[in-house]
Formats: structure tokens, C-alpha cells, sequence
């Protein structure tokens, strides 16, 4: 299920991760593409591989700055995992669970973590009204364990004959079960019972990173809380593609996979395509594997040659960076033809010297929030570089992230400096 180099032939389709079309491809914004062909007739590896090649034509990243050296945080080191999983032996029902969580200690060793009944009763029957969102997965609810413990139980289509959606199923429940980091999605178990497959995890109640740039919680994301969000993820995803017992390359880094806490602290969600990555000690420099991924995030070199490193995760970084900094999306439908691609427009005005125009109009033109504007860019330049050897590590951009708050903290008022991260996002301006 997990071996590398196994390259499959087939496409898959469904409602919430459609093929790609040439005619499709600027609709597809936050839509998911799935393709699993390694032929270059396939419509959806062709549709984004030409969103791809339009794209890394124009990105000639500059050296990174090697004179610079930043101080490494001891953040970037891989804690040690406190998960244990467990199985049970029942016939139609199976479970593992994570152990370290306090509210669910109290659970016996051993046992099933969860029961049908107790996912019914967490989410009151899947109750429509408990329902929090849907993705190419399934949907998602907000549940209430017994416990009292707050939940997300995101319940897979009834698709129990997709073996695809099975295996997807079996990727995050074995990588969910391997790791445990402040910016990472907890994940407290999983359910097979039947023809329901079911992950429980942590509920993160802020929303998504994109409903905040799209002005969904009547506040704006003002320029600290956007770089604060930025390491986070830079600091979890570094986490994943470190980590020591199996390096982690996540596959879908986007912002709708990016969940806020109350304090807007980042959380990185959904490992549905993560594979383990290529075990460097055997020699092995990348995995090569099904095309999967999120439109106008992929990188270009692993759809061209299906070889997956840690550097398509910095590259889907870079997209969000841009993100971060414009507040687009990564691909705009409605825009003029050069808009349309927002990493592409703005790095062009990056490397033209007109940065300010791709600035968020919701944030305030200010010199700190210029320079971190300018500093931003020049790192999702290196993000978006076209070949991976010229992409820096995550934890280099981690790195590079750090040094730009500190500078920016520098730049900006002292008043401004000592606000707390909750403070720190203002109303919504109307324009
Ligand atoms: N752990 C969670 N806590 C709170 N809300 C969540 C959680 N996980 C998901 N959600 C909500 O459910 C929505 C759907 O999540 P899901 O991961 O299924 O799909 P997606 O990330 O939007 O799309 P895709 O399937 O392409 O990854 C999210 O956008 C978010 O609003
Ligand atoms: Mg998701």
C-alpha cells in the first residue's frame, strides 16, 4: 500500500476533487486534483502540468543569501512522540487511538477507543447542525466526546468499494498516528465499522487560514499574526519532513488545510496524501508516486517527473506565502488573463520592483509592513524556484521567517510590539 515507486495508471473523479480540464483549471481554486496516471495524455496531469510550465518559465530564484545566518530554535526539533497506538480484534469494528491526551487517558490501554455509539453520540447522530465542512475526504463535524473532550469526526463518503479512498483513508491514519506537534492537528483515533471509516481529531475552532483572508470572521489578519502564521506552519511542516523515525512529506500544504486557534496559533491539517518520504540513509533521494495535490499548489518539477521530495511541500509553502502577503487565492478565475495565476503575477511584480501592488488593500502601507512584504516575496521566490535543488529546506524558510519578525518587530512602533498575538488582528475595514 505504501510502496514507492509504484506508479498507477488510473484516474479518479469524485464530486469534491475533480479532473482537471484545460476549460476547468481557472475554476478550480480551492478544488483538489487527484490524478494517479503517469501518461502524458492524461487531461489532468496535462491541465496542470500547463498550469505548471506557464508558471516555471518565470521564476529564476536568486542565490540564497548564505551570509546570513539566523539562531536555530530549539522549536524545529522533533519531540519525542508520546503516541502509542493500539488495535482491537474485533471482526467489523477496528480502532487505534493516540494515548497522550489528557481528557482521554482515562481510557483503558487496549481498548476501542471508539465505538459507533459514542461517534453517534458525539455528533448527535450526524446531526446536519453539528456538520463544520466538507472536503474531498468526506464530511466534517464538530462532536462532543463523553469525556467532554471537543472533537472534529470527519466521516468519509460511503464510497466503501473506492479503493483508493481506502488507501487515502489508511495514509492519514498511519501518519496521524506517528506525529504530535504544536502545529499539527492532533489526532485521537480513528474508526472502521462497517462501511464508515472515521478520524477523530482535535477540534481547532478558529476556522480555516483561508476564511480569515477571505474576511469570513469580521476580523482581518493584520501583518504579525500572517508571519506568526507562516512560521507556525513553516515549524510544523520542518517537524514532518525532520522527523526522525519516517520523514513526512505532507502533499497538500494549502490554506484551507491551515486551521486557527482562538489565539491564531497555526495548525496543519489533513495528512489524506501524506507518504512517507524517501528514506535518505538507503540511498534513495525522492519517491516517486501518484500526482496528488491542490490546484495551483503543486509544484511543477513533481508533476513533470512524479519524483515527490520535501521540496514540493516548500513549494506549495511558497504559494501560501503568497497567499499570506495578497490575500488571493492561488488561482483567481475572474481576474485578467495576467492576474489569474497569483504567485505568478506577483512574483513578476516582485522582480519588476513593484511589490506594493500585490500587497492585501486590507492591510495598511507601512515601512515595517512593506519591508516584511519585500522580504516575503523574495522568500516565496526561492519556494517557487523551478527546480528543487534551488528551493531552500523548510527549515531554512523557517529560519528566514524568523529573522524577518525579528527585523519587522525592530521596525514597527513599541506600543505595536508589545500587543499580544490575540490583539492582533483588527476589524474588518469595508472598502
Ligand atoms: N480539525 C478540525 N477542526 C475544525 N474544523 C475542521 C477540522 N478539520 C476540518 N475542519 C473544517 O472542515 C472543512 C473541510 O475539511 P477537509 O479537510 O475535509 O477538506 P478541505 O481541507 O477543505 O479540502 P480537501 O479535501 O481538498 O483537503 C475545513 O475547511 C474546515 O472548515
Ligand atoms: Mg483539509
Amino acid at each position: 500500500m505504501f510502496g514507492r515507486r509504484t506508479p498507477n495508471a488510473d484516474v479518479r473523479s469524485t464530486p469534491d476533487r475533480f479532473a482537471f480540464s484545460p476549460s476547468s483549471t481557472y475554476s478550480a481554486a480551492s478544488s483538489t486534483v487527484s490524478s494517479k496516471s503517469r501518461s502524458g495524455n492524461n487531461p489532468v496531469a496535462v491541465a496542470v502540468r500547463s498550469i505548471a510550465d506557464a508558471f516555471s518559465g518565470c521564476f529564476m530564484p536568486p542565490e540564497p543569501d548564505a551570509s546570513k545566518s539566523y539562531g536555530v530554535s530549539g522549536d524545529l526539533r522533533a519531540p519525542s512522540v508520546a503516541s502509542k497506538a493500539s488495535r482491537n480484534s474485533s471482526e467489523r469494528t477496528r480502532g487505534i487511538y493516540v494515548s497522550s491526551y489528557n481528557s482521554m487517558q482515562d481510557r483503558e490501554p487496549g481498548s476501542v477507543t471508539f465505538t459507533m455509539e459514542e461517534i453517534y453520540a458525539a455528533t448527535r447522530n450526524f446531526s446536519p447542525s453539528f456538520k463544520i465542512g466538507q472536503g474531498g475526504f468526506g464530511t466534517v463535524y464538530k462532536g462532543r466526546l463523553a469525556d467532554g473532550t471537543v472533537v472534529a469526526v470527519k466521516r468519509a463518503k460511503k464510497s466503501v468499494y473506492d479503493k483508493h479512498l481506502g488507501v487515502e483513508f489508511q495514509s492519514e491514519i498511519r501518519t496521524l498516528a506517528r506525529v504530535e506537534h504544536l502545529n499539527l492537528v492532533k489526532f485521537y483515533g480513528f474508526l472502521e465499522h462497517e462501511d464508515e471509516r472515521i478520524v477523530v481529531v482535535e477540534y481547532v475552532p478558529n476556522g480555516t487560514l483561508r476564511e480569515h483572508l477571505d474576511c469570513m470572521h469580521s476580523s482581518i489578519l493584520d501583518v504579525a499574526a500572517r508571519l506568526d502564521i507562516a512560521i507556525d506552519v513553516a515549524h510544523a511542516v520542518t517537524y514532518l519532513h525532520v522527523y526522525t523515525d519516517h520523514p513526512i512529506i505532507h502533499r497538500d500544504i494549502k490554506s484551507s488545510n491551515i486551521l486557527l486557534t482562538e489565539n491564531f496559533r497555526a495548525k496543519v491539517a489533513d495528512f489524506g496524501f501524506a507518504r512517507l518520504a524517501a528514506d535518505t540513509d538507503s540511498g534513495e533521494t525522492h519517491v516517486s508516486t501518484q500526482v496528488k495535490g491542490t490546484a495551483g499548489y503543486l509544484d511543477p518539477e513533481y508533476l513533470r517527473t512524479y519524483q515527490l521530495t520535501e521540496k514540493s511541500d516548500v513549494y506549495s509553502f511558497g504559494v501560501l506565502l503568497v497567499e499570506l502577503i495578497t490575500g488571493r487565492r492561488p488561482i483567481e478565475p475572474k481576474r485578467e488573463l495576467m492576474e489569474r495565476i497569483t504567485a505568478r503575477w506577483a512574483m513578476k511584480k516582485f522582480t519588476e520592483g513593484d511589490a506594493i501592488t500585490t500587497l492585501d488593500p486590507r492591510l495598511e502601507r507601512t515601512d515595517p509592513t512593506n519591508f516584511v512584504l519585500e522580504k516575503i516575496l523574495e522568500l516565496a521566490l526561492q519556494c517557487l524556484a523551478p527546480h528543487r535543488r534551488s528551493r531552500p529546506s523548510m527549515r531554512r524558510c523557517a529560519e528566514i521567517l524568523w529573522g524577518i519578525r525579528k527585523d519587522y518587530r525592530e521596525l514597527s512602533p513599541p506600543d505595536f510590539r508589545s500587543s499580544s498575538r490575540s490583539e492582533r488582528s483588527t476589524s474588518v475595514r469595508e472598502e
